[in-house]
């Protein structure tokens, strides 16, 4: 355990009946930290929201109520609330506690993924916002960082709704000087401040999908203005020597998904799935199937992802911890859950 960790006044501290441990991360929004649930007997994660709330009737009461939506979701890709409220003046959220790593810090240990991990991943993401768009949230902060992969290789999707308690406000970018939600992953209409709809989901996902295949963001700046005016003004470039070698399909999964336009944009979930399986059918046709990690053989921090259909190529939406073995080979509705398989002997130490 780190000095900066045992100097942290948060550290020993109660939110509702959970104390916090040690610190997990943070962000743009506050920090995670570790607690235990004695109630429960089970870990939890602790979100403290940021200084920003205080004082800010408006901006509590939306993140309270988003909260409570959010907190309603239940399915097997999304990190399930728990709890919320307010503790020596600061705003929290109880989370189920992932252990593992998140796709952000796993991008940055394997440099990208291969299209098929990739493909996998977002699979699993975008169950997860079928099943939040059914219930009529958007999540509004996909990115990989949010995005959290568990030992045995579930995905789950954390901090639902909440960009949203913050960003849907007048000051729809800045709050303190700091931008709210993540440019690069914006899409043009919610910078512009436009009426949005859940195809910004859609739009986030599908630049998170081409970081996962590149390694790079396809639109960065030095300052998050110059990136902001690069979402909007340039094309998407996906670079020659990543794609050229992969069937068309993977371009067109990404190109259909990040439209600029949202009308042009794929409008849902169940055609997002679609996309990603005709891009997965085409990569297995091509023998471009391999799941590992780019770099080498699988690290004890690398947890292998289930495939999305497993070898029979299913995309069943029923909550199992059993790959179904005649189920139809379709990212078919309902979007409910997603078939996770046990871990792969050896792949990992727990
Ligand atoms: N439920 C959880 N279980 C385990 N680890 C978590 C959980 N939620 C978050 N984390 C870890 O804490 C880190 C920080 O999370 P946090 O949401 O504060 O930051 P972020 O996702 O980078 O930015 P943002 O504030 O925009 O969401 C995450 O990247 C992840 O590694
Ligand atoms: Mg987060």
């Amino acid at each position: 355990m780190s000095q900066i960790q045992n100097t942290d006044p948060i550290i020993g501290q109660q939110f509702g009946n959970v104390v916090a441990q040690s610190i997990l991360g943070r962000g743009g929004m506050g920090a995670v930290y570790l607690g235990y649930h004695p109630g429960l007997d089970m870990k939890v994660a602790i979100k403290l929201l940021p200084d920003l709330f205080v004082g800010k009737r408006e901006l509590v009461e939306r993140f309270l109520r988003e909260a409570r939506v959010s907190g309603k979701l239940q399915h097997p890709n999304i990190v399930r609330t728990l709890d919320v409220g307010q503790s020596h003046g600061v705003y929290y959220l109880i989370m189920e506690y992932v252990e593992g790593i998140d796709a952000q810090k796993l991008l940055d240990r394997e440099g990208r993924f291969t299209p098929m991990r990739a493909i996998n991943i977002c699979g699993f993401v975008a169950r997860a916002l079928g099943e939040a768009h059914e219930q009529g949230v958007m999540h509004r902060d996909i990115k990989p960082a949010n995005i959290l992969i568990a030992r045995d290789g579930k995905v789950k999707v954390t901090d639902f709704g909440l960009a949203r308690s913050i960003t849907n406000t007048a000051t729809a970018l800045t709050l303190s000087n700091q931008v709210v939600g993540t440019p690069n992953y914006m899409a043009p209409e919610q910078i512009k401040s436009m009426d949005v709809d859940a195809r910004v989901d859609i739009y986030a996902l599908g630049v998170t999908f081409c970081q996962f295949l590149t390694g790079q963001l396809p639109f960065d700046g030095p300052t998050p203005m110059a990136t902001l005016l690069n979402v909007v003004n340039e094309s998407l470039a996906l670079p020659k020597e990543i794609f050229d070698p992969l069937p068309r399909e993977m371009r067109e999964a990404i190109v259909a998904m990040t439209a600029k336009d949202p009308r042009r944009r794929l409008p849902n979930i169940a055609a997002v799935l679609a996309v990603l399986k005709k891009a997965r059918d085409a990569l297995r046709k091509a023998g471009l199937d391999s799941t590992e990690p780019l770099k080498g053989p699988p690290r004890s921090s690398s947890p292998a992802i289930p495939s999305m259909g497993g070898s029979s190529g299913s995309f069943s939406s029923r909550a199992s911890t059993q790959l179904p073995r005649s189920s139809p080979d379709s990212f078919s509705k309902p979007l409910g859950s997603g078939p996770v398989t046990p871990p792969k002997p050896g792949g990992r130490k727990s």
